[in-house]
């Protein structure tokens, strides 16, 4: 495989998990995958303490390295942290929070100017679902990224698959179809290099396994089974050894 997968652990609003920081903790691992811990801020500290390769779920995307911003921490402040990884507009953030496309994308932009890695989320809801708009609603939510940039991830997300209230989690095929679409819209020098991601109900079964094993899909944002460590470590098992194949 020409794309080392990558694990990353969306932690949301809650807690570690107990034994996250401990030595046999599969956020530490070190297998065939990259696996990234993506806490709250108040757990970044202690993840980068434990050598856990860590993300943050936001970054205040205003080009500013401190000030009167309140609520907001800059990019600069996650990058002294030793951030290395920047979530970009997670569907709980263009909900919650109004995180219009263009802003994700300035997001996204700062991440990158900051030396650090974005993980751009993207995803359709049930409704555009239906309607057969995946594929322009994607490409709308990319539009404008400098596909060109040093390294980036994409995280496909259908709303529709993702947390307490999915209807499922989508089929490897229908996951396939949705990443080489978005593979196509990236520019040839990143095309083979760029990692993207499925997110949305992702547990450590059969599918997990046959999606890990789709030519476009590289690696998994998991959000629920996060905070079960048997769980997240289950999804790392089935991600080495098709990795091992
Ligand atoms: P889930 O969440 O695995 O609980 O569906 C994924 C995400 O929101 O990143």
């Amino acid at each position: 495989m020409e794309r080392r997968p990558l694990v990353a652990a969306n932690l949301k609003m809650n807690d570690l998990p107990e034994g996250a920081l401990e030595e046999d903790s599969p956020f530490r691992e070190r297998g065939n995958a990259d696996v990234i811990a993506i806490p709250t801020f108040l757990d970044i500290d202690k993840c980068i303490g434990k050598y856990i390769i860590t993300g943050a779920q936001y970054g205040g995307r205003f080009d500013v390295a401190e000030g009167a911003y309140t609520g907001d921490i800059s990019m600069q402040m996650l990058y002294d942290r030793r951030v290395r990884y920047v979530l970009c507009g997670h569907s709980e953030r263009r909900e919650l929070h109004n995180e219009s496309n263009d802003n994700v994308i300035e997001q996204a932009v700062a991440v990158l100017k900051h030396n650090m890695h974005p993980i751009i989320c993207v995803g359709e809801n049930s409704e555009q679902r239906k309607t057969g708009k995946e594929k322009d609603v994607v490409s709308e939510q990319l539009a404008g990224f400098p596909f060109n940039s040093v390294s980036y991830t994409v995280a496909y997300e259908p709303i529709w698959a993702i947390g307490e209230k999915a209807l499922r989690a989508a089929t490897p095929e229908e996951a396939e179809e949705m990443h080489a679409y978005i593979r196509s819209l990236l520019d040839e020098e990143h095309r083979a290099v760029t990692r993207i991601l499925y997110g949305g109900s992702v547990k450590p079964n059969d599918e997990a396994g046959k999606m890990i094993r789709q030519p476009n899909i590289d690696g998994f944002l998991v959000g629920g089974c996060s905070l079960q460590l048997d769980k997240f470590k289950g999804i790392l098992d089935i991600v080495n050894e098709a990795t091992g194949e």
